[in-house]
């Protein structure tokens, strides 16, 4: 027979991995990656968020890796574009930037005016999407980390990452196997952003 008490439902394993969830910086992901099945069936669960109005306010794109070298060479132009002849080191952090984890993809951001949802809520939806693709990469096993950085920003990089007019980054999601140990990251306390309204 189903039970349906709160007791019988608990997982406590899926609890303990979200209170001690934790991104690790792409600099220190390695492979091994997930493979294109695993992509996919994270992309199914990340595509499995509240979404008002079923309007699927958001959408995924992944760069191979002979994309994200290109991706590469392109950050490394639009850098000295913006920002005047650079050093070595910055010229080769630019060339890195989508090659630091063995799997970049993009979680893009589709909301736009709608008659009944507003954009808001497909902003937030697109948000949330980003949030599960990070905790089914954790769940699989791997590691990551949710970035923006400039390049999310620029518009003369919108094409090259695949956004169409209107579309923005909602992050560029990085991930592989960390190859140093987590640390511990230091949060808000309670009280400060929990509060209750007594009647
Ligand atoms: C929308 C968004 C954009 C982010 N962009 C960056 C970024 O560009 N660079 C960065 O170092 N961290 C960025 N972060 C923060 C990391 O994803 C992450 O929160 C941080 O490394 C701490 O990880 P944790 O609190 O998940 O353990 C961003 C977070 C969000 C939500």
């Amino acid at each position: 027979m189903h039970d349906s008490t709160a007791a019988n439902r608990r997982h406590d394993e899926v609890i303990e991995f979200m209170r001690t969830r934790r991104s690790v910086p792409a600099r220190v992901l390695a492979a091994p990656g997930p493979d294109e099945a695993e992509i996919r069936r994270m992309v199914e669960i990340a595509m499995r968020v509240p979404d008002h109005g079923k309007l699927a306010p958001w959408r995924f794109v992944r760069y191979d890796s002979a994309y994200c070298e290109r991706l590469g060479s392109l950050c490394e132009a639009r850098a000295v574009e913006l920002n005047g002849a650079l050093g070595e080191e910055l010229r080769q952090a630019e060339r890195e930037r989508f090659t630091r984890a063995p799997v970049v993809i993009a979680v893009v951001s589709r909301a736009a005016p709608h008659p009944k949802i507003p954009e808001w809520e497909q902003v937030l939806s697109s948000g949330a999407a980003a949030m599960s693709l990070l905790i089914a990469a954790n769940a699989m096993g791997y590691d990551a980390q949710w970035l923006t950085e400039w390049v999310a920003y620029d518009e003369a990089m919108a094409p090259a990452l695949g956004l169409r007019p209107g579309e923005r980054i909602v992050g560029f999601l990085q991930i592989g196997t960390r190859t140093l140990p987590k640390t511990e990251r230091e949060r808000p306390v309670l009280e400060d952003v929990f509060s209750v309204m007594k009647g």
